[in-house]
């Protein structure tokens, strides 16, 4: 058993500023917790919290059953891996992954073994006697990554791990690292400012703005049913429409039902329909104004009955749609998400 719990933790650092303002959180024994969240929003504190390179100003931080606050880094068994991996260059692979056993007195068999299942696991054993400037990006990272499991930690600690890599080895690299966590089954929490990433990865999603945390749990529930305006266009890209309608209602939108008063209407570009499909709620006209072709489909932009505000539609595969032109789109009840513009909540 090694979970993480999190009891209103704050995070006040020298001068006042308050990066993590209560947050609590539990990340059971095996799971992949991702943290996600924009630039400034705690995240990278939350993570050097847990891993001890912070001091914890409020709240309690327990691992494993045990509270780590007072605890040094070096006795909590977590291992970090950071966007600048920083491997030792003029160390081989081998003697890179190796270094932290030896400092810790692990017997010398010991580390052979480790450091060779690690490099079976990474795919990483062709070049365990090179120094890390022979080695490509994505294959430093999984050195990295190695380095990290041969200390066989209770929790893995990454913080933005892929930001260095091309898109198409972050994706490449995402997937492995799923996979690698799914078969060593560690603890992990995992902090991106990528969308696409934290719902690919995580068992648990945890979106923060501003130090504290809008919503947690699986992503799908958050993609699904966001709790607040934050996370509905946080979550989704491209992002989930939002648009404040007033009582008496806006030109060119058509909504049979609705909760009273002024509301923020949230619906998803691909929940937006140019064919009638039956009972439809929503009802918008656009006109076009630009026409985004990524192959497998095709994003239309265009405001609301020609001046109001933009809204995305995403239409499958090559579209026909041309700028100026006026098109209809409908969406459904089920699929139509309303806020309170007051609070920023979810009205259900
Ligand atoms: N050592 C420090 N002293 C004072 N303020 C800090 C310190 N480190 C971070 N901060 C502030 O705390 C807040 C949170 O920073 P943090 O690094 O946790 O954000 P983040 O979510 O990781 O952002 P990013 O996605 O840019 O890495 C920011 O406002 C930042 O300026
Ligand atoms: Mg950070």
């Amino acid at each position: 058993m090694s979970d993480v719990r999190l009891d209103a933790v704050r995070k006040v650092y020298p001068g006042g500023v308050e990066a993590v303002k209560g947050v609590s959180l539990e990340i059971a024994d095996g799971q992949f917790c991702v943290l996600v969240g924009p630039s400034g929003c705690g995240k990278s504190t939350l993570l050097r919290m847990v891993a001890g390179l912070e001091t914890i100003s409020g709240g309690t931080c327990a691992i494993d059953g045990k509270v780590v606050n007072e605890i040094e880094p070096a006795e909590r068994d977590i291992a970090m891996v950071f966007q600048n991996y920083a491997l030792y260059p003029h160390m081989s692979v081998y003697d890179n992954m190796a270094y932290g056993l030896r400092n810790r007195g692990t017997p010398k068999d010991e580390i052979d073994a480790r450091v060779k299942e690690a490099a079976r696991i990474l795919e990483v054993e062709p070049f365990l006697a090179r120094k890390p400037k022979a080695l490509s990006g994505g294959q430093r990272q999984r050195v990295a990554m190695g380095r990290a499991i041969v200390r066989k930690p209770k929790v893995f600690l990454f913080d933005e791990p892929l930001s260095n890599l091309d898109a198409k080895l972050r994706i490449q690299m995402r997937v492995e690292i799923k996979k690698l966590q799914r078969a060593l089954k560690t603890t992990s929490i995992y902090v991106t400012h990528d969308q696409l990433e934290a719902m690919t990865l995580a068992d648990q999603l945890v979106v923060m703005n501003k130090g504290q945390v809008e919503q947690a749990g699986a992503p799908l529930d958050l993609y699904e049913k966001p709790q607040t305006i934050f996370v509905a266009g946080f979550i989704g890209a491209p992002p989930m429409n939002l648009v404040t309608v007033p009582e008496a209602g806006l030109p060119g939108l058509t909504l049979i039902e609705r909760p009273a008063g002024p509301v923020v209407l949230g619906i998803r570009p691909e929940h937006l329909h140019e064919q009638p499909m039956g009972p439809d709620t929503l009802t918008v006209e656009i006109v076009v104004s630009a026409v985004e072709a990524v192959g497998a489909e095709t994003y239309l932009y265009g405001a609301l009955h020609g001046h109001g505000p933009e809204l995305i539609v995403r239409v499958p595969g090559r579209a026909t749609h041309a700028p100026g032109q006026r098109i209809r789109a409908c969406a459904e009840a089920s699929q139509l998400h309303f806020f309170n513009p007051q609070t920023g909540r979810r009205i259900d």
